[in-house]
């Protein structure tokens, strides 16, 4: 039997992952089966356990199980523990061990694909829900000059923060003293084609302003960005990122991501 993989949501049929996937296996000769398994919304446990029972090596997760996924997995890497959130599941046999892939894809984006170091650079977060806690902790593993964290709702930010032990300044918005070098967009508004509450000033010509979200236009954010000046970049190169690291995490063998962006972006970066 070929070793099979899956891509677990509610919904799922979007998913770009198998066709990623199927383009990684086949640039490193490897024959395996990924596809997308649609989960009930109240059977998140009972699709994993079958999925195990059936033999299948792993899977990615996706909305809304992400945090299911954390809390019913026997073993926990510790970028995902500090994420409380998984998006990549290894099998071996009913044992289940949890990752989290997407800081570690926004890191590889930002630095390898953009081109822009993290490193010394001034870090602005923007949002406090699972897409940011996700990726605290490769952000600050980078050794940024300084890590700013900004939400709407303050108390969450501030929750967040504490949840770590290096330093991480939270911020309102109104108080927010710009230019950073970077500024990411983890908030869900561009699903609603809405944009935070940022002043224009944390945005320079130096900036690289980037959202996780992506769609077949520049989001809200990204137009506002670039509008004062900014560098913009959409979430697909983290999302091919995020993937190449669960590859690497199953197979193995990390990816070359170039070809496959290229193709899921012919008009390069945004
Ligand atoms: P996710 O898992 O995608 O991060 P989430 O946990 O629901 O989703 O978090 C959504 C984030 O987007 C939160 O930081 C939310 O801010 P609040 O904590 O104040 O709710 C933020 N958000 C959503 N819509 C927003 C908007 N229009 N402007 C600013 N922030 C927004």
């Amino acid at each position: 039997m070929k070793d099979f993989y899956r891509v677990i949501g509610n919904p799922v049929g979007h998913s770009k992952s198998p066709g990623i996937h199927a383009a990684f296996a086949a640039a490193n000769g490897i024959d395996f089966d990924y596809a997308t398994c649609l989960s009930p919304l109240d059977g998140f446990a009972a699709t994993v356990a079958q999925l195990a029972a059936a033999g299948c090596k792993g899977a990615n997760v996706t909305v809304p199980f992400k945090i299911e996924a954390f809390n019913l997995c026997s073993r926990l890497t510790p970028r995902a523990q500090a994420a409380g959130a998984v998006n990549t599941l290894s099998f071996d046999g009913i044992d289940v061990a949890g990752d989290n892939t997407d800081g570690a894809g926004l890191v590889a984006d930002i630095v390898h694909n953009a081109g822009v170091a993290i490193a010394g650079a001034r870090v602005l977060l923007v949002g406090a829900g699972g897409a940011a806690r996700g990726v605290i902790l490769p952000l600050l593993d980078q050794r940024p000059a300084s890590l700013t964290l900004v939400n709407r709702t303050a108390a969450t930010a501030q929750a967040v923060a504490a949840q770590f032990d290096q330093p991480i300044a939270v911020c309102t918005f109104d108080a927010l003293a710009g230019p950073f070098d970077i500024v990411v967009n983890a908030t869900s508004a561009s699903l609603a084609g809405e944009v935070p509450p940022l002043p224009p000033s944390v945005f320079g010509p130096a900036t690289l302003a980037l959202d996780m979200m992506y769609g077949a236009e520049p989001t809200a954010f990204m137009r506002f960005a670039a509008s004062h000046g900014a560098s913009v970049r959409d979430g697909l190169g983290m999302l091919v990122e995020q993937a190449a690291e669960a590859f690497l995490l199953w197979r193995g063998v990390r990816p070359d991501t170039e070809p496959v962006l290229r193709e899921l972006r012919p008009a390069g970066p945004r």
